[in-house]
């Protein structure tokens, strides 16, 4: 393999990970009485009985004007002195949860998108309990203010800088607890994001290497890092397989959180840090861009990995993030090609562009070695995936129907969400292969099922779980905590997965 450093000029004060100097600048705060030098102050209600007082204007006042009273419904209404007042809609009281409580904030974050510091009132939260209301309220109005600053220095909307929140009736000790997690969670989501949003050329498999190392020693957690040479000795032919033409080195990031408890967690992330497609060339179409965030599975589980230690929690969580990208060359790996994965298997490559299975199968051989409780991989995986549930919606699949629960009961809280697809084992014939043990494409259809069966092949009998990302990992348009660009999908998940386990 050649290898040389490409020409790339990147400022000298790249910052790979600019959200951790945003969101230590940025002071969300429990309050009883918001500071009234705030820029805008929100007022969260539900669609029966009065509007708060302080609005000034009662709710047919507010009707007039526009203000329907839905849950995310907002109302802008300037002041000739102070803050401005913002009308916020809950919609019915018996509708109330955390995940509708974290679009209203992100809904009243957005309407006030072009102030550095607003202030967000809840009147009456029914029965959600107030840690996790705060909680959820704290994300939904620091993700939606969430940008990829890296690279301009210009920006339309100002940074948020502080953000207070008060729940009518709530205790303080409650308030605190939820905004202290949620600054874990967001760090989590906004890990996941900034390294997806990264270029592909400013973020290099061996640059990921770096900032895990970085991230690892801030917030609690080993990483090590293998090379190319290590990888051969680990005998990872898959990933080292889909790296054959690059001009960059693969790199496997091993995390290892240590929990205190003997329930152990194993992640395996997909980090294909572009994918062309390889020999078998991806058309080229502006939606390729979206392939810097091939690695967005990665990139999830390392922000899942800097909450950990902040929330206490006391699974042992250990990840294998499979990392290169996927690029045609002389020395590329070939249409008919056999790999052989950690353990032995072989298989023959009939699809290079079917690279992310190829390069997580041996990460999944390395966390079945450790003998964890449950595995679950993390992949943008499949167009087949984003075509069956579009940008909303994750696929799972599963060997364990207690597994897949769980994680089901992750993804509810996070609002990250998934739905389960059958692991329907009669197509595996589709990946026989003639000269090899499996081979790595299915047949026209079911592409995410047959994706999914080629990793059971390489989870013997360990509790399994699948998250095929490929449409959820990112967002064309700002839509509720989802910024436009990458959304860091499953950081928020997996960190609660990790903590309830
Ligand atoms: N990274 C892609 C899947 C993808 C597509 C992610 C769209 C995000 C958005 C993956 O490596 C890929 O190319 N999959 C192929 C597999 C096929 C060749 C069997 C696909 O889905 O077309
Ligand atoms: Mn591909
Ligand atoms: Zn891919």
């Amino acid at each position: 393999m050649q290898t040389h450093t490409p020409a790339k000029l990147i400022p000298t004060d790249f910052t790979p990970v600019p959200s951790l100097a945003w969101l230590r600048d940025l002071e969300v705060a429990a309050v009883d009485e918001t500071d009234p030098t705030l820029h805008a102050v929100g007022f969260v209600f539900a669609d029966q009985g009065d509007a708060p007082d302080e609005l000034g204007l009662d709710r047919a006042a507010l009707r007039r004007a526009g203000f329907t009273g839905k849950a995310g419904d907002t109302l802008l209404l300037p002041q000739p002195s102070g803050p401005a007042l913002v009308a916020v809609g809950a919609g019915p009281v018996a509708g109330l949860s955390p995940a509708l409580l974290r679009d209203v904030a992100a809904a009243f974050s957005r309407a006030t998108s072009s102030f550095e510091r607003v202030g967000l009132r809840l009147m009456d939260v029914g029965d959600v309990d107030p840690v996790e209301a705060a909680q959820a309220v704290a994300e939904g109005l620091v993700l939606a203010r969430y940008r990829y600053r890296a690279l301009r220095a210009e920006h339309k909307e100002p940074v948020l800088t502080r953000a207070e929140l008060s729940i009518a009736g709530a205790a303080a000790e409650a308030l605190r607890a939820g905004v202290a997690r949620a600054s874990a969670t967001v760090r989590a989501a906004a890990v996941g994001r900034d390294l997806a949003n990264t270029p592909p050329g400013h973020l290099t498999a061996q640059n990921l290497g770096e900032v895990a190392v970085d991230l690892g020693a801030a917030y609690g957690f080993e990483v090590q890092v293998s090379d190319r040479q290590e990888l051969i000795e680990l005998g990872c032919g898959g990933l080292l397989g889909v790296n054959a033409g690059s001009a960059e080195e693969p790199r496997m990031i091993r995390l290892t959180y240590a929990g205190g408890s003997d329930r152990k967690l194993a992640l395996v992330g997909k980090g294909i840090m572009y994918d062309s497609g390889g020999i078998s060339l991806k058309p080229s179409d502006p939606m390729h861009l979206l392939m810097k965030m091939d690695m967005g599975g990665a990139a999830a589980i390392l922000g899942a990995f800097t909450a950990l230690q902040q929330l206490g929690v006391s699974t042992t969580v250990s990840a294998w993030l499979m990392c290169t990208d996927n690029m045609p060359s002389g020395s590329a790996y070939k249409l008919g090609d056999v790999l052989t994965a950690r353990g032995g298997k072989t298989v023959e490559v009939k699809n290079t562009d079917a690279e992310g299975r190829l390069a997580i199968m041996d990460g999944l051989v390395l966390a079945t070695e450790w003998e964890p409780d449950a595995i679950i991989d993390v992949a943008t995986l499949t167009g087949a995936a984003l075509m069956a549930l579009g940008t909303l919606t994750a696929a799972l699949f599963s060997n364990d129907a207690g597994l897949a629960e769980r994680v089901e009961a992750a993804s509810a809280e996070t609002n990250e969400q998934l739905w389960q697809l059958p692991l329907e084992r009669s197509y595996r014939k589709q990946l026989d292969s003639d000269i090899a043990d499996i081979s790595n494409l299915g047949g026209p259809y079911a592409g995410a099922t047959t994706a999914a069966l080629f990793l059971d092949e390489f989870v013997a009998e360990v509790p399994w779980a699948h998250i095929d990302i490929a449409g959820t990992m990112q967002s064309a348009t700002d839509d509720s905590w989802r910024s436009a660009g990458a959304t860091g999908y499953g950081a928020r998940l997996l960190t609660r997965l990790a903590e309830s386990f």
